[in-house]
């Protein structure tokens, strides 16, 4: 900032010049509000995610060039912006101009689904190519690390960025793969055609920014006052690496991308002897954070803020790095050690003084240095553990000289194994070593069980392994040198090598349309996303990028911190002192009723009188910003005097007898006379952990009041008749004053029907008494917090089996815990239990299921919707089986599965299963499973430390609502005179490309091109009384009320036609227009009569089955618990399939998020039912690092399915199913591995299979290590299993 306190930076070419710039204020709100660049989206808030990705540029002096680099704007202060030119999505191109090629890749490769990830996606890699034009497909992987996308599953993004790519190893038409005609015009999009890359695109860098910058005046900064506030990031003395002959001096304001640049090229320039040290800070730094982190994390700061999950402390205090520290006392220099941290985020420098640099040392030929950390994910994660370990030993023998073992993530500070490095001095590298060595570490590293983030065993655990590998490193260092006896097992050796990170990619088939089918007649083509174009370029609009309404407010939710408890008082006194402060709202303050009512079930929409779990909404401050609606929420006083009793697990209910009604059965056959004739019979369980939805954009609305009590909501629902009738009852108006407005959503996944409206109803009663325009946004924390997601299970199975695997019995009582509240729980649990055969005829078969009353958030609706949680519990008795019977897993599968051409499911449901017999052989075949199983076999008995599995599966699932008056559909088409047509429909677009298949349909009915026909949006006012966008049902709803109203307005318009064939259609709409006939129809769909009678335990539960088979591999690392997926097939009956990359999209998004739920994403609940997990940082979903490097999925050629639209099938739900395969691929793998270590091959996995739950399933000398020091009375565990 200049002296004069004016802070000058450039967006998109436009000069900005702001006075008295707020320190607090971050770029991304910045950009949306202050200058209305809604393009960049805002998804987390705390670097996450990636969706608010842009780029920034600045001069550098020190060497005179131009930088461009990636950032979060959601991080980046604009006071740090002086001299900076930014470039948002916006900049690069617009549909209006001219559309970057990186727009226009990510569109027509079908890479953008709701699109909200998609201009960060763009950004990113437009940044890529800013800094190298032709990248490399793993530089395009690396620039997408910090990029999280909820819906496409990342593999059509990759494709589509291939484009720009050197690489010349894709399946492409340019490549010589014979796909018959461009790869791009076949509509899957993988063509690796050079995209047309225009330089005059490129904003050009504003010459005067090539200034220098100085230093703010006294300023106001996270509240507190600051006499200076000094951004390192740009002193020049602080940013540059001044190699010295002992190593190298790092500037502490140096980028971690500046450092991790510099230390490639060093490693590969200097003697390796001399760069081991670096070498292992570069292993660290490529899976720290993601790109845009490491543009803007310093060293320093990584340094100095002394978090013990940062990585870079332990690498850097084990090479025996030093510090250079400024005050105005003059220079002092610090170890970089233990006692250089006092505590969490403190260390011994004083507060006036400044890391100057950091001095990392060469190396010297007996040195031997690594690093290693453990995360959740393998990218973007922080660590469990990390450790830095540098050995040194006696030239030419193998006697240790010294040893500095470094741990981060133990504790709250740094730890040094202090004893362990001092003892083993001398000792001689062997076996011996290693076993005193473990001793050692068991006394220096004690991990608390309250150790922050918990998992304290496991994190044990990890420090002894990660001595073990590093004693196998050196060891076969010695050996290679020939100074060691020992020598590392050949079966060890895959130990040493992490996992790779790949790029994904994979093969698709599909039917091609028929020859007979006209050119212009898109049903069953391939065709780009309707709106992907405005995603890519960050035109499309969501609810919180619609401007200002004059006046505006916004509303801020007060929620309970308490699980059970009474209210005894609620003060909002200081709160409505605050400035910008305008109303606080309760219970009291709704006009109409305060209830939420879902069938039977009620719920308020404020507590009235008790809470009963945290996050509860009890009242609502309105503000005229969200800032100050922020911080008077927090000054919000309830006083409550607590209730019991207060329980969160479904264990707890279960002996609580907590339960809501109904509990619901379904038998057939006489299982218990069944369990007598069977050979064997096995129990069992498998616990669930639930999943948050996740969606990028977070829930909210606009309320907007009119004149006679009317409400306009501008909402983001997936259910809009719902949220309309709630806002009606809330304010006591009719429904007819109430109109709801859904353009899109970004994502939606079962998580915006219900709470979404009361959101709304209780954002419209705050509109109405202010008579102001209200804007409700959810931060990321608020909504995981408030909204909850998919149901954790509890599935307790008995089976009666025989040695050949056959099912003859199974008795299952599936537990689910649905939280405070009925919501869709019972639904929910009706689907499980409706899905507990998934594709097995189990002769004798009965479900019970429960859902569990507890004081936790109430559970909700979430994409399969009970599906996948039986799918799996039915799958995990059917792996237990397999294992007994020592059979391979798909032999057992093969005798259960429905095989009769005319078969009946377990509620007495007539089908075919052909469709799943044909996926399933056609999965196997194309998977060549056999032979991968035999090489699998083969690579577990050569590897101890790792250890692969496959699993592959079949599915049935059923489509529509199981309440039938579910299935129905709306649509109007009007047509204007120019010949354009509006099509409206009561569907809610949400990614999932309802919109582009519904104007295929109506295309063909026209027989009018797609490019006239348009959607504008949802709306209630326009199609009353919609079902909600969910149960795989949308597009058969919506289709074929779209065909229906299309199909009536060519019957009214046939005369006209008839009469002048010669016409064009324009032509024929005037002409209809002055004969008089209308040109606005309506359609209407009137689905099948689903029920189930649940006396009877029978009845057409669905529409009909979409089928599906899923084969997958993985590694898992029995060291670390960590794994990798290798490789996944699918083959899928979607019918004839309406759009094949939509719905190739819908299968990879749907697995991709199957494979988080029952791997990585986990809940975590503190001991007082708080949610710890509540943004990107604690809970993870799966990022690019986490797709199969192969992933095919193939449609079923030749289906048909006479129930739906043009014999299509829905498929938005199903895929999620298939994320078990990974999950019980991983069982088989550890089984592999516990066959080694001696123990008991069958055991329990609960779902997800995350790192802890491999690494300690797979016991071992270093588990029992771990455990045998748990101490006997358990302290407060940081989490529970709820
Ligand atoms: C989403 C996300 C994921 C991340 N993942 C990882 C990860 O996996 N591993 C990892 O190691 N890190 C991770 N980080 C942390 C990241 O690497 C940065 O270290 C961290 O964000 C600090 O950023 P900064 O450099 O901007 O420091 P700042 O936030 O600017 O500073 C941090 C502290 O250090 C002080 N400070 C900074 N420089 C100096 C100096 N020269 N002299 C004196 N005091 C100074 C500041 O006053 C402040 O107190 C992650 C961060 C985010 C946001
Ligand atoms: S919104 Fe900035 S990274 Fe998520
Ligand atoms: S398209 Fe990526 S989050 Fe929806």
């Amino acid at each position: 900032m200049s002296p004069s306190n004016l802070l000058v930076f450039f967006v998109n070419g436009k000069k900005v010049v702001e006075k008295n710039a707020d320190p607090e204020e971050m770029l991304v709100s910045y950009l949306r509000r202050r200058m209305g660049l809604t393009g960049t989206k805002s998804s987390c808030g705390s670097g996450g995610c990636g969706a608010c990705t842009v780029m920034l540029s600045r001069y550098e002096p020190l060497d005179n060039t131009i930088l461009h680099y990636a950032v979060n704007a959601c991080l980046q202060p604009i006071v740090t912006l002086h001299g900076v030119a930014v470039v948002t999505v916006e900049g690069i191109g617009s549909t209006k101009t001219k559309l970057h090629p990186v727009q226009e890749r990510i569109a027509l490769a079908h890479g953008s689904q709701c699109g909200f990830c998609t201009p960060g996606m763009v950004m990113s890699v437009y940044t890529l190519l800013r800094n190298k034009p032709r990248p490399s497909m793993e530089d395009i992987r690396q620039a997408l690390t910090g990029n999280l996308c909820r819906c496409t599953g990342y593999r059509p993004i990759i494709d589509g960025f291939r484009a720009f790519c050197i690489d010349q190893s894709s399946q492409c038409c340019q490549n010589g793969a014979a796909t018959g005609g461009c790869c791009v015009e076949n509509g899957m999009a993988q063509c690796s055609l050079q995209a047309d890359m225009d330089p005059s695109q490129h904003l050009i860098f504003p010459p005067h920014l090539m200034g220098q910058i100085t230093v703010p005046g006294p300023q106001m900064l996270k509240g507190e006052h600051h006499d200076v506030i000094i951004y390192a990031g740009r002193i020049s003395e602080l940013r540059t690496l001044t190699w010295t002959n002992t190593g190298v001096s790092v500037g502490a304001a140096c980028t971690l991308s500046q450092l991790k640049e510099e230390m490639e090229r060093v490693v590969t320039e200097e003697p390796e002897e001399k760069t081991r040290g670096f070498t292992a800070l570069l292993n660290t730094l490529n899976t720290l954070a993601s790109t845009q982190i490491r543009n803007m994390a310093t060293v320093g700061g990584n340094i100095i803020s002394a978090n013990p999950k940062y990585d870079l402390s332990s690498i850097l205090a084990a090479l025996r790095c030093t510090l250079n520290v400024a005050s105005t006392d003059g220079l002092r220099t610090l170890p970089l050690n233990e006692e250089f941290y006092v505590d969490f985020g403190k260390t011994v420098m004083r507060s006036d003084e400044v890391l100057m640099s950091v001095h990392i040392p060469y190396t010297t030929a007996w040195e031997f240095v690594w690093s290693f950390r453990q995360a959740q994910r393998r990218e973007l994660s922080f660590s469990y553990v990390n450790s830095g370990m540098v050995v040194r030993i006696r030239e030419d023998t193998d006697e240790v000289e010294h040893l500095n073992i470094y741990y981060g993530g133990t504790g709250a500070t740094l730890l040094r194994a202090t004893s362990t490095c001092h003892t083993l001095q001398g000792r001689r590298w062997g076996e011996e070593l290693l076993a005193e060595g473990c001793g050692l570490l068991q006394l220096d590293v004690r991990v608390s069980p309250a150790v922050h983030g918990g998992r304290a065993e496991y994190r044990q655990t990890l420090v002894l392994c990660f001595f073990y590998k590093l004693y196998l490193h050196v060891l076969l260092q010695l050996t290679d040198r020939n100074v060691s006896v020992n020598r590392v097992p050949p079966e060890f050796l895959s130990a040493l090598t992490p996992f790779k990170n790949e790029v994904p990619h994979g093969h698709h088939t599909y039917q091609v349309v028929p020859d007979s089918q006209s050119s212009s007649d898109p049903v069953g083509r391939p065709s780009m996303h309707q709106a992907a174009l405005q995603q890519a370029t960050g035109e499309a609009c969501y609810y919180d990028d619609l401007p200002q309404v004059k006046g505006e407010l916004f509303v801020v939710m007060v929620t309970s911190t308490r699980a059970h408890a009474k209210i005894s008082a609620i003060d909002q006194s200081e709160a409505l002192l605050m400035p910008g402060v305008v109303d606080f709202l309760s219970a009291a303050d709704v006009p109409g009723s305060n209830r939420r009512l879902w069938f039977s079930d009620t719920e308020e929409l404020f507590a009235e009188e008790e809470v009963v779990c945290v996050g509860q909404i009890i009242g609502a401050v309105v503000a005229e910003s969200r800032e100050q609606a922020r911080r008077a929420a927090q000054s919000v006083r309830v006083t409550y005097s607590d209730l019991l009793p207060v329980f969160y697990t479904i264990e707890e209910a279960i002996s609580h007898q907590s339960f809501f009604e109904p509990q619901r059965t379904l038998q057939r056959g006489d299982v218990d006379t069944a369990f007598l004739t069977a050979q064997h019979v096995l129990e069992g369980q498998m616990y669930m952990g639930g999943q948050e939805h996740f969606y990028m954009e977070t829930q909210g609305l606009i309320a907007v009041p009119g004149e006679n009590g009317e409400m306009d909501v501008f909402v983001a629902s997936q259910h809009a008749a719902f949220t309309q009738e709630l806002v009606a009852g809330a304010l006591g108006v009719s429904s007819n004053k109430v109109t709801c407005h859904v353009k899109r959503l970004g994502g939606g996944f079962g998580g915006k029907v219900m709470k979404i409206a009361s959101l709304s109803a209780i954002t419209a009663v705050a509109a109405a008494k202010a008579g102001r325009a209200v804007r409700c946004c959810l931060q990321r924390g608020e909504d995981m917090l408030i909204t909850s997601g998919r149901h954790p299970f509890l599935g307790k199975y008995k089976v009666g089996y025989n040695d050949d695997g056959t099912i003859v019995a199974a008795d299952m009582t599936y537990y689910s815990n649905g939280g405070c509240t009925l919501d869709e729980s019972s639904f929910i649990m009706e689907k499980a239990l409706l899905h507990m055969d998934n594709g097995y005829k189990i002769p004798n078969l009965r479900g019970h299921g429960v859902v569990c009353r507890t004081h936790l958030p109430s559970y909700t609706a979430f994409r399969g919707f009970g599906g996948p949680q039986g799918a799996a519990i039915i799958e995990s008795a059917v792996h237990e089986v397999a294992a007994r019977c020592g059979l391979p897993a798909e032999k057992v599968r093969e005798v259960n599965m429905y095989s009769e051409e005319v078969s009946y499911t377990h509620h007495r449901q007539l089908f075919s299963p052909r469709g799943m017999q044909r996926c399933w052989a056609e999965c196997l075949q194309k998977a060549a499973y056999q032979h991968r199983l035999e090489s699998i076999q083969e690579f577990n008995r050569a590897n101890r430390w790792r250890k692969r599995g496959i699993c592959a599966m079949p599915l049935k699932f059923g489509v529509g609502f199981s309440k039938g008056f579910y299935n129905q559909g709306a649509a109007l088409v009007n047509v204007f005179k120019d010949g354009s047509v509006l099509l409206a429909h009561g569907g809610t677009e949400m990614g999932q490309g309802i919109n582009t298949k519904a104007i295929q349909i109506a295309s063909r009915v026209l027989k009018v091109p797609m490019s006239i026909i348009s959607i504008k949006e949802t709306c209630t006012g326009t199609i009353p009384n919609a079902t909600p966008s969910a149960a795989s049902f949308g597009t058969d709803s919506v289709g074929m009320a779209v065909k229906d109203a299309c199909e009536k307005m060519m019957r009214r318009l046939e005369p006209v036609m008839k009469k002048h064939p010669e016409c064009t259609w324009t032509q024929w709409i005037i002409e209809a227009y002055y004969q008089k006939i209308s040109l606005s129809a309506t359609g209407f769909f009137m689905g099948p009569p689903t029920s189930v009678d649940w006396e009877k335990g029978e009845g057409e539960a669905y529409y009909y089955f979409t089928f599906g088979a899923c084969c997958s591999e993985v590694e898992i690392d029995c060291l670390t618990g960590d794994h990798k997926n290798i490789r996944t097939d699918i083959v899928m009956d979607v019918g004839k399939s309406i759009n094949p990359a939509l719905d190739v999209g819908q299968i990879e998004g749907g697995f991709v998020q199957g494979l988080g739920l029952y791997t990585i994403e986990e809940l975590q609940f503190s001991p007082e039912g708080v949610l710890r997990t509540r943004g990107p940082s604690q809970y993870k979903v799966p990022a690019l690092c986490d797709v199969p490097p192969q992933f095919n999925v193939h449609l079923l050629a030749d289906a048909e399915n006479p129930y739906a639209v043009y014999m299509s099938k829905g498929i938005g739900e199903p895929p999620v199913s298939f994320g078990c395969t990974v999950f019980f691929a991983i069982k088989q793998a550890i089984s592999a591995a516990r066959r080694d270590a001696g123990v008991e091959e069958t055991f329990v996995l609960n779902s997800p299979a995350t790192a802890e739950r491999i690494r300690m399933a797979c016991e071992d000398q270093f588990t029992h290590m771990a455990s045998s020091m748990k101490p006997s009375s358990c302290c407060t565990p940081w989490s529970i299993n709820v």
